[in-house]
């Protein structure tokens, strides 16, 4: 008697399970997909050499700018939601095709905040590198990095003193 009541339960739960899994599937959060070149990224106002570009786009830019290459997963809920949590919150925090558009002492401090971030592995997040492999950076990787955004820092720092 007891046996098929939790029997039944199961199947119940299952077969809720199963539906809810399906009905989520037709809510999407929005891409974050913009073809036009914003004026306030980062390369349009400061020098980002090729190099250090490369580098942003394989490992950072996917949550940290307005265009993220998706990959399939991301047709798969609750996978969607979950990808997209990472993304507003990431470009929340740093969003690097509007940097312009924050004051340049938060500029400054954000640059400072990354090479902290790469100096200590914080960034890129390993949910991320898990599957991007190419991702992980390299230690000269990290160096150029760090070293570019310390002295960028620096640049935007000094600027602002001297106005
Ligand atoms: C999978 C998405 C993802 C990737 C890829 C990623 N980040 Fe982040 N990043 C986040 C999220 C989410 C936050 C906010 C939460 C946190 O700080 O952990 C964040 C926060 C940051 C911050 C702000 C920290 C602070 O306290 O102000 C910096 C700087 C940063 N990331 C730099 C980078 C750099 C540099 C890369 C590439 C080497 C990178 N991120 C790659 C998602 C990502």
């Amino acid at each position: 008697m007891a046996q098929t009541r939790t029997r039944k339960i199961v199947k119940y739960t299952l077969i809720g399970l199963a539906v809810a899994l399906l009905a989520i599937q037709f809510f999407h959060p929005a891409k974050n997909v913009n073809t036009v070149a914003s004026p306030q990224d980062i390369a349009a106002l400061y020098s980002v050499p090729d190099s250090i570009h490369l580098v942003l786009d394989k490992a950072c830019m996917d949550c940290h700018s307005n265009n993220t290459r998706y990959p399939w997963y991301n047709n798969i809920q609750p996978v969607a939601w979950w990808l997209n949590d990472h993304i507003s919150e990431g470009k929340r925090e740093l969003n690097f095709s509007e940097f312009g558009t924050r004051p340049p002492e938060k500029q400054a401090r954000k640059l400072k905040k990354l090479a902290k971030e790469v100096q200590e592995g914080g960034m890129p997040l390993s949910s991320y590198t898990w599957i991007h492999k190419d991702a992980i950076l390299t230690e000269r990787e990290k160096s150029m990095l760090i070293n570019w955004a310390n002295s960028l820092s620096e640049q935007i720092s000094s600027q602002t003193k001297s106005n």
